[in-house]
């Protein structure tokens, strides 16, 4: 399902090439950075799809997704801290859904802070529901992680994703205009 965007506004496979910009955004957002051996074992996995983001070539985005029989799980998904709220973060989760569902995925699995609001609403848009929850997951901070579940199988959810891609065009028709 293509989505089309601004031609400031690319979205395309992660290189080694795109790691200086990916550590300085990991240093922004993140109390524990990935260093850059993390994101090069990612783009050498053949199992990982590992995409960025840009705008007007700057990085402002990235996801990390593995497909693993028929399971896509979603790793991680990140954006600049000034880039969000743009439909940036949409756009990646859209992404890896997209891209599984064609590689013949039934289920997306993932986990996610129990805190973390922003990115547990865009999972619930993506009709991600809580299964399950591990005590004290985080090292960091202690915290519990949530267990979501989306099944895209589901026969309703090739309509969902098409509707889901029209309204993601209109939000990002009017974003990429700078960097
Ligand atoms: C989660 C994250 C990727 C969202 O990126 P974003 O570009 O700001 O999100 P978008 O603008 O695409 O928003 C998409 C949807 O996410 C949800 N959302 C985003 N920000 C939100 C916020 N502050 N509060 C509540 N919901 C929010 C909404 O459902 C929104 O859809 P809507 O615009 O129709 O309401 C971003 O906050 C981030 O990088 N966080 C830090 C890293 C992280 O936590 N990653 C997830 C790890 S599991």
């Amino acid at each position: 399902m293509a989505i089309a965007f601004p031609n400031t506004i690319q979205l395309r496979q992660m290189t080694s090439a795109d790691i200086p910009q990916l550590l300085q955004i990991e240093a922004e957002i993140r109390r524990s950075p990935w260093q850059s051996e993390t994101f090069q074992k990612e783009i050498d996995n053949p199992l990982c799809r590992a995409v960025v983001i840009t705008v007007i070539e700057a990085v402002v985005g990235y996801g990390l997704s593995w497909l693993v029989g028929d399971e896509c799980q979603i790793h991680y998904l990140a954006v600049g801290k000034h880039k969000r709220g743009q439909g940036f973060g949409e756009l990646l989760l859209f992404d890896a859904l997209d891209y599984a569902r064609h590689q013949g995925a039934q289920w997306a699995t993932l986990e996610v802070r129990d805190s973390n609001l922003p990115a547990r609403t865009l999972y619930e848009k993506y009709r991600f529901k809580i299964v399950g929850r591990r005590d004290s997951y985080y090292q960091d901070t202690g915290e519990d992680a949530l267990l979501m579940n989306a099944f895209l199988g589901d026969p309703d959810y090739h309509q969902f994703m098409e509707e889901a891609a029209h309204d993601l065009q209109f939000k990002l028709s009017n974003e990429g205009k700078s960097p």
